[in-house]
């Protein structure tokens, strides 16, 4: 596998998902590793398409060197389960509306990205901040930085271990 790609998926997708997108595409950059590595986000709903991310979400994102300003919401179709390597949601609620879009075959390719990235922190989803304070948008970002950190060592161990197999 020369090429893994990754997708993260919310509801709206103008809050968690894009600053997954955006925290998880820096981290691949600094690794040296954003053309191997193909990031992208979408909502399983429709509410947002075409907007950019929530101000907050921006804002919070800013403080930390995030840039989320090029991305676009977008609705996440079957396809995608085709043309991505993981489908990672950020909520139960998503994860199962998920696994109504997709598909049978593509089991392995769905996650539920605290979960199985950051079981750590104990809880199992990036709970959703839209209609909540700042508080909201500073914890959603924490969580998704230490997920992001675990999903990359992943990614690069399956890079890696494909490169040595060839
Ligand atoms: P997200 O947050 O799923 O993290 O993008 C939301 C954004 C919009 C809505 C709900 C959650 N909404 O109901 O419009």
């Amino acid at each position: 596998m020369s090429q893994f790609s990754v997708l993260f998926v919310c509801l709206g997708n103008i809050c968690r998902s894009p600053t997954a997108e955006g925290v998880f595409q820096h981290k691949v950059n600094e690794a040296g590793l954003g053309d191997k590595i193909k990031v992208d986000s979408a909502g399983t709903s429709a509410f947002h398409e075409g907007e950019t991310p929530d101000e907050r979400s921006q804002q919070e994102a800013k403080k930390s060197g995030y840039d989320l300003s090029y991305i676009r919401s977008r609705k996440a179709e079957a396809k995608d389960f085709v043309d991505f390597d993981l489908v990672i949601a950020m909520d139960i609620e998503n994860y199962h509306n998920l696994s109504l879009l997709k598909t049978s075959g593509y089991d392995d390719k769905l996650k539920l990205f605290i979960r199985d990235y950051a079981p750590q922190l104990k809880i199992e989803e990036v709970p959703d901040p839209y209609y909540g304070g700042a508080q909201g948008f500073t914890k959603v970002l924490q969580m998704i930085e230490t997920a992001s950190d675990s999903l990359l060592a992943e990614i690069k161990e399956i890079l890696e271990t494909d490169e040595r197999v060839g």
